[in-house]
């Protein structure tokens, strides 16, 4: 994974998490501010990125997909089974220019594996906002047969080509499993009072 990834990830961590949790969130940014041990670079104070950087490299869509879901950042209702996370990120063009506006459609097997295909459980829609960002609340997705955890999301820029992927949970034994696993579209995973902190950024070839 290239190293501008790696910062990229940790100052999301920092940044874009900090209405989810304040207590986390206060930590994390005190623990930014520790002195950089050997390995741990000190965190710049905006997010890295290189022209060029990797693009989110895609994936099927898979035999679950229901289109003209409902617009929202929330998927947790009454009856969703699984252990909830907060999924947050930014979308950046490959010149690494944050993405307003960008599409960002996210579906996915509820936390015992299970997909709505009726209605639209674990389903929606929403659009990045002015610096990029979006943010999710579901609730971790279950295995099902022959599938590690993973969300499945569709990104399109305004007029953009639609980028199809999936995200995947470090740790997971079923990772290695998986022929559609891909470690480029593992998530930063982090426990959480509340919730699990998984953070993901998106680049498109845009
Ligand atoms: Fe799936």
């Amino acid at each position: 994974m290239p190293t501008t990834t790696l910062l990229r990830r940790r100052f999301l961590e920092v940044a874009l998490l900090v209405p989810a949790g304040l207590g986390l969130a206060a930590r994390a940014l005190a623990a930014a501010k520790e002195p950089a041990t050997a390995d741990e670079p000190v965190l710049p104070a905006t997010p890295p990125c290189a022209d060029g950087d990797d693009v989110t490299p895609p994936e099927t869509a898979g035999p679950f997909f229901t289109p003209n879901s409902p617009r929202r950042q929330s998927f947790l209702e009454r009856g969703v089974p699984g252990t909830p996370i907060v999924l947050a990120g930014r979308v950046f063009s490959k010149q690494c220019v944050p993405l307003a506006g960008v599409l960002v459609d996210f579906w996915h097997a509820d936390g015992e594996g299970h997909y709505d295909n009726e209605g639209y459980r674990c389903r929606g829609h929403q659009f990045t906002n002015e610096a990029g960002g979006f943010r999710l609340e579901s609730v971790v997705p279950g295995l099902y047969p022959g599938r590690t955890r993973h969300f499945h999301v569709r990104v399109q820029a305004k007029g953009g080509r639609v980028l199809t992927t999936q995200l995947y949970v470090p740790g997971e034994p079923a990772n290695q499993r998986d022929g559609l696993f891909n470690e480029a579209l593992l998530m930063n995973v982090k426990p959480g009072i509340k919730h699990k902190l998984a953070t993901f950024d998106f680049v498109l070839d845009a």
